[in-house]
């Protein structure tokens, strides 16, 4: 019998690697969508590679002809260029047509937790804009909604660790008493394969258990890579500015304006119960010695 095909947009990147690796562990067959070159697959020939090219339509349909599901990660994490935000949108409403035109099942989309159209940040309004698109698609959906990701290799909590490991000071935008939730990133394709998020339409919460202050989290961080780091609170418009010049040492863009604004606005906790269980204290305690090891570049992996 024929193994059902997934389609995963991004499988050699971030959250999509860990969707396709539950998937091929599952059984399924498994085609990206993506602009990396099937030389960096990690997955050597097990999954298919397709362009993930907005400005060719009819591929794009061609691409997910035959798929039963499409696991959609595609999102921007801040604009550059001629790729906005309004880009991001209207690029995601393209790929959700054509997965209609394709005859795809059901799509399992990530987006992420406080998604509104009334949002004043540009990324969460935008998602929110696409999850109303999904909503309206007539296809079968999931909505994952998750808070703030990690793991060894996740461009936030991995370098606070990163930079902890090598300065002696580390800025705090305002009070740091705002919350943050971390979300293991497996856990949260755990979620996404689950056959709970294979029937029914909904959005889900992929929340970790476990809330901290972001003063607590950094705390935590440093204690666990054996840092003392003296933590200067800083109006955010300096942290912003700080991590700005950081930017120039790593060439990368470290922190965006709406991430610090999200952040402090206390966007990147969720209403919803927790929904995952691996608890951040814990992995910890098992990773510590590696959090912070390796600086993990944006720019590196998206413009490079
Ligand atoms: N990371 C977090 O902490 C977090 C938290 C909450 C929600 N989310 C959501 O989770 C989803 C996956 O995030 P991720 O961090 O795992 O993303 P990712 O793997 O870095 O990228 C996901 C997909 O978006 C494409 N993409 C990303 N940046 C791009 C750019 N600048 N230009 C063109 N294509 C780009 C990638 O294309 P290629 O395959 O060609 O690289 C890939 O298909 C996103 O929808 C994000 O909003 C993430």
């Amino acid at each position: 019998m024929q193994s059902k095909l997934s389609v995963v947009t991004g499988a050699f990147g971030y959250t999509g690697r860990y969707i396709a690796r539950r998937l091929l562990d599952q059984g399924e067959s498994v085609r990206t969508l993506t602009r990396s070159p099937a030389s960096r697959s990690p997955f050597g020939t097990q999954v298919e590679t397709r362009p993930l090219d907005f400005g060719n339509y009819e591929q794009l349909v061609a691409s997910l002809t035959g798929a039963d599901t499409l696991y959609n990660t595609y999102w921007i994490r801040f604009p550059r260029g001629s790729l906005t935000y309004e880009t991001a949108t209207s690029n995601s409403l393209l790929l959700i047509r054509a997965a209609v035109e394709a005859g795809v099942r059901r799509i399992v989309h990530v987006s992420i937790t406080n998604a509104s159209e009334d949002s004043s940040l540009r990324y969460f309004r935008g998602k929110g804009v696409v999850e109303r698109a999904i909503r309206e698609s007539g296809l079968s959906y999931a909505i994952l909604r998750p808070t703030v990701l990690y793991s060894l290799e996740d461009v936030l909590i991995n370098n606070i660790a990163w930079f902890l490991r090598r300065f002696p000071v580390f800025p705090i935008a305002g009070s740091g008493d705002y919350p943050i939730q971390p979300v293991l990133v497996d856990d949260v394709a755990q979620l996404a394969v689950n056959p709970g998020a294979k029937k029914g339409n909904g959005a889900l919460g992929a929340v970790g258990p476990e809330t901290f202050t972001f003063e607590e989290l950094v705390r935590l961080l440093a204690r666990r890579v054996k840092r003392r780091v003296w933590l200067m609170h800083l109006p955010p418009s300096l942290t912003f500015l700080a991590s700005q010049m950081a930017g120039l040492l790593v060439r990368d863009v470290v922190l965006t304006k709406d991430e610090v604004d999200g952040l402090m606005a206390g966007l990147l906790v969720s209403a919803d119960a927790p929904t995952t269980s691996t608890r951040f204290t814990e992995w910890l305690q098992v990773n510590g010695a590696n959090v912070g090891r390796r600086y993990a570049s944006e720019l590196g992996r998206h413009y490079r």
